[in-house]
């Protein structure tokens, strides 16, 4: 068999032809979204979703590799075939499923998804919360910056019609990564950032880029299972990733991982 001492040969052969002929699952992730993913000193991604995807290769007997993409690319790409698989804290949701955009309309074939970790978002402001923005609702009258494709930008496009009947609209700067976004709180061009709650609480624990400080504000909104999405015809890989994640949680490498990252 190849791979380390965790590698399972059923798991291998059940692999889908291709990824075995390569040794290689080939994984697209943002790696700008720490703790879940983001680049070491070395340069190498990673966090919560690289540890779990090096475990995931090491019990299906394959390489992981992990191609840093702008987020709004990782769904793209996973339809043109230039990744097996996403991994990106992206949130499992019906839009993506379907590959409908958010007036319905067919953007692309949709994904399956591989379920793996309940998060919601969250508002992150500088310290002290200038702004005293605790809810949605105070994001009117303010300017809010936040990564493009998100499920935040897709709160705060909704935040945005309330805003509006009540004729004090919200100004939203979109960003490629996240980090540009919070980069905009810290100068001050905008007031607030969401993100997924993981990474707004390890923000408001270690500082943002520049020594930047800022606190998570308000509670969790909208929890959701984070998923690794794959093609919608991939079901070979989808049943072997779901075996792969059900032994991780079975035998404690998946608790180990999230405690590892102080997530649970
Ligand atoms: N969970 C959110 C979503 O699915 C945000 C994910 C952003 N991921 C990233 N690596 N920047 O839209």
């Amino acid at each position: 068999s190849i791979g380390g001492t965790k590698s399972n040969d059923s798991l291998h052969d059940r692999l889908p032809a291709k990824i075995r002929d390569a040794g290689v699952l080939k994984i697209a992730s943002d790696v700008n979204y720490a703790p879940v993913e983001f680049k070491g000193q070395d340069g190498e991604a990673t966090g919560i979703d690289p540890d779990l995807a090096q475990a995931i290769g090491k019990r299906l007997g394959v390489k992981v590799e992990i191609a840093d993409t702008a987020f709004d690319k990782t769904i793209p790409g996973l339809q043109a075939k230039e990744f097996d698989a996403v991994m990106s804290a992206m949130t499992d949701n019906r839009q993506r499923r379907d590959g409908t955009d958010a007036d319905g309309k067919q953007v692309n074939p949709g994904v399956d998804f591989v379920d793996y970790l309940i998060v919601g978002s969250s508002i992150l402001v500088p310290k002290g919360n200038p702004a005293g923005i605790t809810k949605l609702d105070d994001l009117c009258g303010h300017t809010i910056a936040l990564q493009r494709g998100t499920t935040q930008a897709d709160i705060v496009d909704r935040q945005k019609a309330a805003c509006q009947r009540n004729h004090n609209p919200v100004t939203v700067h979109l960003f490629e990564n996240d980090t540009q976004a919070l980069a905009e709180v810290a100068s001050h061009r905008a007031d607030a950032d969401m993100n997924d709650l993981p990474v707004a609480a390890y923000l408001a624990a270690k500082g943002g880029p520049g020594g930047a400080k800022f606190e998570v504000s308000g509670p969790q909104l909208q929890p959701a299972p984070y998923g690794i999405a794959v093609a919608k015809d991939n079901t070979e890989l989808r049943d072997v990733l779901v075996k792969a994640i059900n032994a991780m949680i079975h035998d404690g490498e998946y608790d180990a991982i999230l405690a590892k990252w102080n997530v649970s």
